[in-house]
């Protein structure tokens, strides 16, 4: 292990500290909110390059607003009528489409920062592509972590730039290690609210509508996250995520429920003293940590000390919430446990959100997929993309087979 003071980030301070940005995931909620930020900051920051899914009136707003050299859709037809709305009024901008345009933006050769923020695996190309092209990236995609975390970072220690974390609570971690060594840390304590159903009976699991599993007590963000907090697999990803940003074993990534949500994250060193970050409930904050590390700039989002009340913190329940298990399994295994892990998630939490599957039946088709899935190593992004492939294909099966009229006779556990 390194013994450098900031062991998991050995670069210091760019020579440049103006970031010229790509988003990957701009129409989305940390999208969003990471161009707050850029308009907050305009002699630090610009916007180079965009790429959105199939939101054409927020990228057209966007593509007014920023004025990007060059944007990207997830499909064709996105694109294809971004670019006659923006060919309308006068606007002559590249619009890019699909899994490759998402890649151009990343890898612009004007971007000197990526923020990674598309939801699930259909940002992973692009964002191990910034990294491979030597951009500082600033990570929200949790999935890319999970998925091929491994790649990821072997590709950013290559290539002497840091990972920044976005996520909040990976960002309280990277805050925290600054103060000690990495092999000074005797475990991680990842924060979590404990979702909407923190204090809901289990035996009322089964009846959980998608409005109610939506409402998420402290944070707003996007549907996949929210419904993934509520089952509890967002943390289960964090683990895995911190696992691989921070090279720590599972059993040293600890979950500790604490309802304010107030302190992000903790971190314990090996003489009994322990780190926390605290800070306002607002993504914004560890996006301009990101964008300026490793400086602190003078901003607006003060917490009130006043607010530390009645701080709660409760061991997370794994009966209760059988996704935070299956995600410490996965990440003992790691590979293709983790790449099915997610996937399986991303396609069980659709299905929930459409109102084909239960609450319940999120757990039940990711578990019965990670049965079925062999552990092995994925040795380039290909090989992820197929796992994640197959994996979804199960996925889909096993849901398939839960709803449809023979299920009980097939059966999924
Ligand atoms: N929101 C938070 O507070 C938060 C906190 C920590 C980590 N994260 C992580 O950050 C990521 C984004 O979360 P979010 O809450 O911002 O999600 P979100 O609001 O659902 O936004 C997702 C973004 O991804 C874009 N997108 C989806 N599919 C795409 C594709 N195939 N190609 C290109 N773009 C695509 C969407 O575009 P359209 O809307 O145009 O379709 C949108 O811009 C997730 O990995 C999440 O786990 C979020």
């Amino acid at each position: 292990m390194s013994t450098s003071r900031h062991p998991a980030h050995p670069l210091e301070t760019p020579p440049d500290p103006a970031r010229r940005i790509a988003i990957l995931g701009s129409t989305g909620s940390i999208g969003a909110s990471a161009l707050k930020i850029v308009e907050a900051y305009p002699e630090r920051f610009s916007v180079v390059s965009l790429a959105a899914g199939r939101n054409v009136d927020a990228a057209f707003a966007q593509c007014i607003r920023w004025k990007p050299v060059l944007v990207s859709m997830a499909t064709e037809e996105s694109a294809a009528e971004l670019r006659s709305r923006l060919f309308q009024v006068g606007m002559d901008i590249p619009v890019l489409s699909g899994a490759e345009g998402t890649v151009q933006v990343a890898t612009h050769p004007q971007a000197n920062f990526v923020v990674s923020a598309i939801v699930g695996v259909a940002g992973l190309e692009a964002t191990y592509e910034a990294v491979r092209a030597g951009k500082t990236v600033g990570l929200a995609n949790k999935e890319c972590l999970v998925a091929a975390g491994e790649l990821i970072t072997r590709e950013a220690r290559r290539q002497g730039k840091p990972l920044l974390p976005i996520d909040s609570e990976h960002n309280a971690v990277h805050q925290c290690m600054r103060g000690g060594r990495l092999d000074e840390v005797s475990a991680v304590w990842l924060t979590a609210s404990g979702g909407p159903f923190l204090h809901t009976p289990k035996t009322e699991f089964d009846h959980i509508t998608v409005e109610q599993a939506l409402a998420h007590p402290t944070w707003k963000m996007g549907k996949r996250i929210t419904i993934d907090s509520a089952t509890l697999m967002n943390k289960g990803f964090e683990v895995i995520e911190a696992c691989r940003l921070f090279n720590l074993p599972p059993d040293r990534v600890k979950v500790m429920v604490h309802p304010q949500s107030t302190i992000h994250s903790l971190v314990e060193f090996r003489d009994g003293s322990i780190l926390a970050q605290l800070s306002v409930t607002d993504m914004r904050l560890p996006i301009l940590y990101a964008l300026t590390y490793p400086e602190r700039l003078e901003s607006e989002l003060k917490f009130d000390l006043r607010s530390l009340k009645n701080l709660e913190f409760h061991p997370p329940d794994f009966d209760k919430f059988p996704c935070l298990r299956l995600a410490y399994e996965a990440a003992e295994v790691g590979g293709a446990k983790t790449i099915a892990l997610n996937a399986a998630d991303e396609v069980a939490v659709a299905a929930f959100l459409d109102g084909a599957i239960g609450f319940n039946d999120i757990f039940r088709t990711i578990s019965r997929v990670l049965d079925e899935t062999s552990p092995h190593s994925a040795e380039s992004i290909r090989e992820v993309l197929l796992m994640d492939a197959e994996a979804r294909a199960l996925a889909a099966e096993v849901i398939a087979v839960e709803k449809s009229p023979t299920a009980s006779r097939v059966g999924i556990h």
